[in-house]
Order: structure tokens, then C-alpha cells, then sequence
């Protein structure tokens, strides 16, 4: 994970470094630190915590002398969260950065006499690594060629060596690119952060090394020119309005986003599926992928598919697809799910999966993403940038391209009529009314639930079939930011053992849609209740029949199929809004979390 920044020639090193560091905190938010830089010297100062920290300790600190500055924003993975630890690492000849993994760090540790022994962490073993090679010859190109080949894992290098006064790019798997304007660079792991500064950008690709030598730009071992292209300019995201939180804003915001997802939808992405996607679906199965919440969005994904499509279709975790054989007699579309386009999880499994000739497509938030540059095919979500660390308005857009292609497909190979057909893209045509209203409805008993929550010990979630993954998604959201302990289960595995869980001090949150599972699902919230357990009972059906104990019924719109998942996630993520707020957490940037895991 982390973010990384590097600005050469510029007016506002220090504050464009720190600006820009802000807008990378969702990357990891452990510790930061910059390295200020000319010909004659370095400078470097660090801080544990929040860029805020790094603001205050550097705000006597002038940048007139100096041409360029590097910056880090950390998720610690090697090495305790220390200021020791944070990036960048510096002497008085060579400061560095380094987003991603070195898988062999304590290889080279073992192997060199010149690297301390107590170090911990990866990123200063490469440091030390190459500040021995810059000694050892004499030319600092070599030394970053031979770094370059010795070192092995997923990561970007930003590097400055006073020798030389040259500044280098390494990349393998994590994303960094640059963009330039007359003499003026400015490098970022996010491009997207880049298009508030230059109007031309370059993406740098794996394996790259590329050499900045005061205004001249070139790679270290190709010929050819380096050619930027134009930057595309994006809204500022990073801006709360009038909410206390990026997460509530974000929750507030999804009728805007998901009226203009399912319009770019009709009006051109789907427009003429079958020429379009008919390739790409003639195959024997579909694997939906991702992580996290994306993971949860894929199992969604499943039971749209297996509603209105004839397709065998499974879902996988990406972290685990990668190191499964694959099957590579049949023909398999696998179909990634992520929000930033940059999950190393999911990344790797669309690389492992295309490795192996199956198809691929992404769907996914982030277009100037490493998945985009690989897959076969895209298809955007519009949910626009996601600042808090909750994903909520990307997954349910992702929900929605999932309804949408489930749909295009079912109609294709006519397993569903195109009176269905109809029937269903005008349900999520009226999905943003719905799900404005059901915001503004369910707002107050959203804080009435969190006074429950803080009386409790432990919150389940369970639903079954489409409302499963949702019972999850609501899990993960409660324990992400509010720390609560809480698992989603399954309505029907409770008596295969987590029922033993329940107890007077626990709440479960039942997710009961008006469909043919409901009288099961009423019985499975029954069985809860019968062992003390509180029970929460979110449902659209009216004047439940009674059942005993303490337990709340909340009355949800009614639903079909497609539109279940979404009317049961706005609750959720309510209630886990309202319930952090009351415990007092970092609702934006949960403790231990990233926004983006570009790590293993
Ligand atoms: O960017 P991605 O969608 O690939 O991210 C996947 C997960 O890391 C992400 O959904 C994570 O679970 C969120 N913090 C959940 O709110």
C-alpha cells in the first residue's frame, strides 16, 4: 500500500508535497515523512500518524533551496509503526521511497555485511542494499540497474541520488506515473491526484526504470522517447461539504451516483450487448472475483447470474484464486470486481487468470487503474471517487453494473423474456428514488439502532440467498470502522454452529425480504430470539407475526430480487455510520485500514 510523491522544479515543494500527501492518506496513514533535496544537500524530517503530524513538524521548514522533494504516506507491512520505520529513508547522498513489498528483503539482508541486522523493515534494507551499490561503483546508473534486478516483489521506488543530482522511477506491479509541464515533474501513486497539477501524463509500466536528470527525461535501459499524453482532469473529490464524514456524504450520495451509472448504462454501455459482449460470454462458466467488499458485490453478482442467466457460475476470493489450480479444459469469463483498480490481490489473480488464456473482464471505479491497462474488458462504474475507507456508493454501483449485465446476458441467450427484461431495468431505473427516500426514512432509526448497538457485546448479521452476502457487507462495514466484534452469516448455518454465539449480550441484525425463503428466514431470527439473543428484524413485510423476546422490526420498501441487495446494504451501512460515530472512531480512516490495498 502506502502513497508516494515526487516533485522536481516546482515553486511549492513543500506545500504540493503535503497537499498531495493528504489526498493519499487513504493509502495508509501509519507514519509520513518527506525529503527535501538539491545538489548540496538533504533534508528530511518524519512523523508517526496522520500527514496532519508532518504538517506541523515541517511548518518552519523552508523549501527555497532546494530543486525537488520526495514524500511517503505509510501502511506499515515490514517493521513496526515507528518513526524510524516511515519512508523516506535518507543519508546525505541518496533519499527514498518505496510503495509495495520486497519479497527477498532478508536475502540481501543476510547476504551484506553493510546492512544492519536489526532492521526490520523492507523498504530500509533496499535502502542500505543500495546506498551500498551507489559506493561500490562508480556510476549511479549501474548501481540502480543492478538494485533493480536484485530486488524482487510488487513495488514503485522514488529515489534521488546527490552524486549525480539524479532522480529515479522504479516500477514492478505497483502503480506510479508522472506528469510534466516545461521542466516540472510531479510523480504520485495515485494519476488521478496528477491532474490537479500538469496537463500531460505518463504511466510508467512494469519493469521500467526511468532517469530525470534536471529537466531531461529518459528511460535508464530503453532507446525510445518517453511520450506523455494528455492529462484528463478530474472534480475535486476531497471535499466534505457540509457532512461530518467522506463515508456519510458517500452513503448521501448514492441516488446521484446510481441514476448516473444505470443512464451511462442504457444509453450507451449496453447499447448493442451482443456485438459487443457476445465474444466474450461464449464460454462454459463465469467466475466473479474480488476482495473485501468487492468480494461481497461478486456474490451478489452470483445470484443475479444465476437468476436471470443459464450460466454455471461461482464466485472466488482473489487472494485465494491465485494460488488454486485452474481448470484449463473449460472455458472460463472470470470477472473482477474493484473499486480502485489497484487491489495487488485481485491484480495478480486477473494476471494469473490471463496467464492462462481465460478471458477477462473488470468492472471497476478507477480508469486510469493497473486493472484497466489489463484487462480484456472494461465496464466503469460512475460512482466517482471514493474518499472514506468504507466502500459504500462503489458497491452499490458495482451491484448495479453486476443487475445490469446479469440481465444483458439473460436476455441475450433468452433466458429471460424481454417482458423480464423490461420489467428489471425499469426497477433499477426507479432505484435512486427508492433509495433516497429509504436514506432520508431509515436516518433516524439508524441512530435509535446504534444506542442498542452500544449496549451489546457482539452484532451478527444473517439473511439468506441474496440477502447473504449482504448480511456480510453489513458485518464488514460494522466492525470496519466501528471495531465492534461482528461476523454475517447465513440464516440457515446457524444451527451448524454459531448459534452457540448467541447470548443475551449479543444482537443480531435479520435481513428478511418479502420473498420465498421468508417464513425460513422469520424461523431462523425465532431460533435466536428463543436463546436470548435481540434480535433486529429488517423486512417489507407488514405486521410480522409475533415473535418473542426483545426485537425490533423495522419496515423496509418493498423489493424484487434486483432490487433487494441494495434496499437491505442502506440500512447497514446507516447503522455502522451512526453506531462509529457514537464510539468515537476514525469513521474515514479506520485504524489498521487502508483505501486501497496494493499490498499481498
Ligand atoms: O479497491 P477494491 O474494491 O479492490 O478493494 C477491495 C477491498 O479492499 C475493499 O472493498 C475493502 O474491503 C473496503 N474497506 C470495505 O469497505
Amino acid at each position: 500500500m502506502c502513497g508516494i510523491v515526487g516533485i522536481l522544479n516546482s515553486k511549492s515543494l513543500k506545500s504540493d508535497a503535503i497537499e498531495i500527501l493528504k489526498k493519499l492518506e487513504y493509502r495508509g496513514y501509519d507514519s509520513a515523512g518527506i525529503s527535501l533535496f538539491s545538489d548540496q544537500k538533504i533534508r528530511t524530517i518524519k512523523s508517526v500518524g496522520k500527514i496532519s503530524n508532518l504538517e506541523k513538524k515541517s511548518k518552519n521548514i523552508s523549501d527555497k533551496f532546494f530543486s525537488g522533494v520526495i514524500g511517503h504516506t505509510r501502511w506499515a507491512t515490514h517493521g513496526v509503526v515507528s518513526r524510524n520505520n516511515a519512508h523516506p529513508f535518507a543519508n546525505e547522498n541518496l533519499t527514498l521511497v518505496c510503495n509495495g513489498i520486497i519479497e527477498n528483503y532478508s536475502q540481501i539482508q543476510n547476504r551484506y555485511k553493510e546492512i544492519p541486522k536489526n532492521i526490520k523493515s523492507d523498504t530500509e534494507v533496499s535502502f542500505y542494499y543500495l546506498s551500498y551499490l551507489i559506493d561500490k561503483y562508480k556510476n549511479p546508473d549501474e548501481a540502480i540497474e543492478i538494485f533493480q534486478k536484485t530486488i524482487r516483489g510488487n513495488f514503485a521506488f522514488v529515489i534521488f541520488i546527490k552524486k549525480n543530482n539524479c532522480f529515479y522511477i522504479l516500477k514492478n506491479g505497483s502503480p506510479i506515473s508522472i506528469s510534466n509541464k516545461n521542466q516540472s515533474f510531479y510523480i504520485c501513486s495515485d494519476s488521478s491526484i496528477l491532474s490537479n497539477y500538469h496537463d500531460t501524463i505518463f504511466h510508467c509500466e512494469d519493469g521500467d526504470i526511468i532517469k530525470i536528470n534536471e529537466s531531461k527525461i529518459s528511460y535508464l535501459q530503453k532507446k525510445n522517447k518517453i511520450s506523455f499524453q494528455k492529462n484528463i482532469s478530474y472534480q475535486n473529490p476531497y471535499d466534505k461539504g457540509n457532512y461530518q464524514h467522506f463515508m456519510l456524504k458517500e452513503i448521501h450520495e448514492q441516488p446521484s451516483v446510481l441514476k448516473s451509472t444505470q443512464s451511462k448504462y442504457t444509453s450507451e454501455y449496453f447499447i448493442d450487448f451482443e456485438t459487443k459482449f457476445r465474444h466474450l460470454f461464449e464460454v462454459d462458466k463465469i467466475v466473479l472475483v474480488g476482495c473485501g467488499t468487492a468480494y461481497h458485490a461478486s456474490m451478489v453478482g452470483e445470484y443475479y447470474f444465476n437468476h436471470f442467466t443459464n450460466k454455471e457460475v461461482s464466485t472466488e476470493l482473489a487472494s485465494e484464486l491465485r494460488y488454486k489450480k485452474i481448470n484449463k479444459n473449460k472455458q472460463i469469463l472470470y470477472i473482477f470486481i474493484s473499486q480502485s483498480g489497484e487491489t495487488m490481490d485481485t491484480l495478480m489473480a486477473l494476471k494469473y487468470v490471463k496467464s492462462m488464456n481465460h478471458k477477462s473482464l473488470v468492472i471497476t471505479n478507477s480508469l486510469e487503474s493497473s486493472m484497466v491497462r489489463e484487462a480484456e474488458v472494461t465496464i466503469p462504474t460512475y460512482a466517482q471517487k471514493e474518499v472514506g475507507v468504507a466502500s459504500t456508493k462503489a458497491f452499490t454501483c458495482q451491484l448495479l453494473s453486476l443487475a445490469n449485465l446479469a440481465l444483458e446476458l439473460g436476455r441475450m441467450e433468452n433466458s429471460i423474456s424481454n417482458q423480464i427484461y423490461k420489467k428489471n431495468i425499469n426497477l433499477l431505473t426507479k432505484l435512486p428514488s427508492k433509495i433516497k427516500k429509504l436514506i432520508n426514512e431509515f436516518t433516524p432509526n439508524a441512530k435509535i439502532i446504534s444506542k442498542k448497538l452500544s449496549q451489546a457485546n457482539a452484532c451478527y448479521f444473517i439473511g439468506r440467498n441474496i440477502a447473504y452476502p449482504i448480511a456480510l457487507e453489513g458485518s464488514l462495514k460494522l466492525k470496519e470502522i466501528s471495531y465492534m466484534h461482528s461476523e454475517g452469516f447465513p440464516g440457515g448455518e446457524m444451527k451448524h454452529g454459531p448459534i452457540a454465539l448467541i447470548d443475551k449480550d449479543s444482537i443480531t441484525v435479520c435481513l428478511i425480504p418479502n420473498n420465498d425463503l421468508f417464513e425460513k428466514s422469520v424461523s431462523n431470527a425465532q431460533e435466536i430470539s428463543a436463546r436470548n439473543g435481540k434480535i433486529i428484524i429488517l423486512s417489507s413485510v407488514k405486521n410480522m407475526s409475533k415473535i418473542n423476546g426483545e426485537i425490533k422490526v423495522m419496515n423496509m420498501p418493498k423489493e424484487n430480487i434486483i432490487d433487494t441487495p441494495f434496499i437491505y446494504t442502506i440500512p447497514l451501512q446507516l447503522i455502522s455510520y451512526y453506531f462509529a460515530l457514537s464510539e468515537g472512531t476514525d469513521i474515514d480512516q479506520p485504524r489498521n485500514l487502508a483505501k486501497s490495498v496494493t499490498v499481498e
